[in-house]
């Protein structure tokens, strides 16, 4: 069984036949929402809202590790984090999709780690390579068969919002090697790669950083929801193709 998180833009996955709905409680918590079980292109699949079912809960107030470990416990194989993001690159528009390839980190004081606390043991996850090769491979190929552009290779850059960034920061950002930026990328795939969960994304582009493109007037909220929900559509064709392979 796979699991989709669903970012701003994807509060529910249409077409999923949802069999039931779990409340989990984990040793941190509880997840940002139920945990929707069904089948979705006749593959079982679940289903958790990052920001909950309303949209309530901010990037930085997120209970990453709930969420994981509740996906974990569920014993899916693998994740597909579907997240909206800012492009740096005057090439990715919004409505682009973003297939990211390595992560920047730059979020502060959330929890980030399952192993604190205690009687907990220290570790050091390997993360050369943060998201799952076989599972990106995947979402590749699926979004080749529905004729849809996934703009490969991309850094993710996670910053900690919940604000959007000063064009100065953004301007770092670029200086650091990040094609595109949002907020909720980490913790979430280090602490999936902490219980070996394979984990890969997709990243919606909803508009141009601060300071880029036609957000040089400022950013508008009503415009990211316009684009995002279209855009949705092609993610949601990349899910069903990947999973009915
Ligand atoms: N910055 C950070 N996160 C985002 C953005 C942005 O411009 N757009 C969507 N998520």
């Amino acid at each position: 069984m796979l699991a989709i998180i669903g970012g701003s833009g994807l509060t529910r996955l249409a077409g999923l036949a949802v069999s039931h709905r779990q409340v989990a409680s984990t040793p941190y918590g509880e997840p940002s929402a139920a945990l929707s079980f069904g089948h979705l292109a006749g593959r079982p699949v679940v289903f958790l809202a990052r920001h909950g079912d309303q949209h309530g809960i901010p990037p930085h107030q997120v209970n990453y590790r709930a969420n994981i470990w509740a996906l974990a416990e569920a014993r899916v194989l693998g994740i597909v984090a579907v997240a909206a993001v800012g492009s740096i690159r005057a090439d990715l528009k919004p409505g682009d999709l973003v297939l990211p390839e390595q992560i920047i980190d730059y979020t502060w004081g959330r929890p980030s780690t399952f192993h604190e606390g205690p009687g907990a043991t220290v570790a050091h996850i390997d993360f050369t390579e943060p998201y799952d090769h076989a599972l990106r491979q995947r979402l590749r190929a699926a979004a080749a068969a529905t004729g849809s552009r996934l703009a490969d290779a991309a850094v993710y850059a996670a910053t900690q919002g919940p604000r959007l960034e000063s064009a100065a920061e953004i301007n770092r950002l670029e200086r650091d090697g990040a094609d595109v930026v949002g907020m909720t990328g980490m913790p979430e795939a280090a602490l999936a790669r902490e219980l070996a969960l394979p984990y890969a994304a997709i990243n919606v582009v909803a508009n141009f950083a601060a300071g880029r493109g036609d957000s040089r007037a400022g950013i508008s909220l009503e415009a990211i929801h316009a684009v995002l929900a279209a855009s949705m559509q092609q993610v949601h064709a990349i899910i069903e193709t990947m999973l009915g392979d």
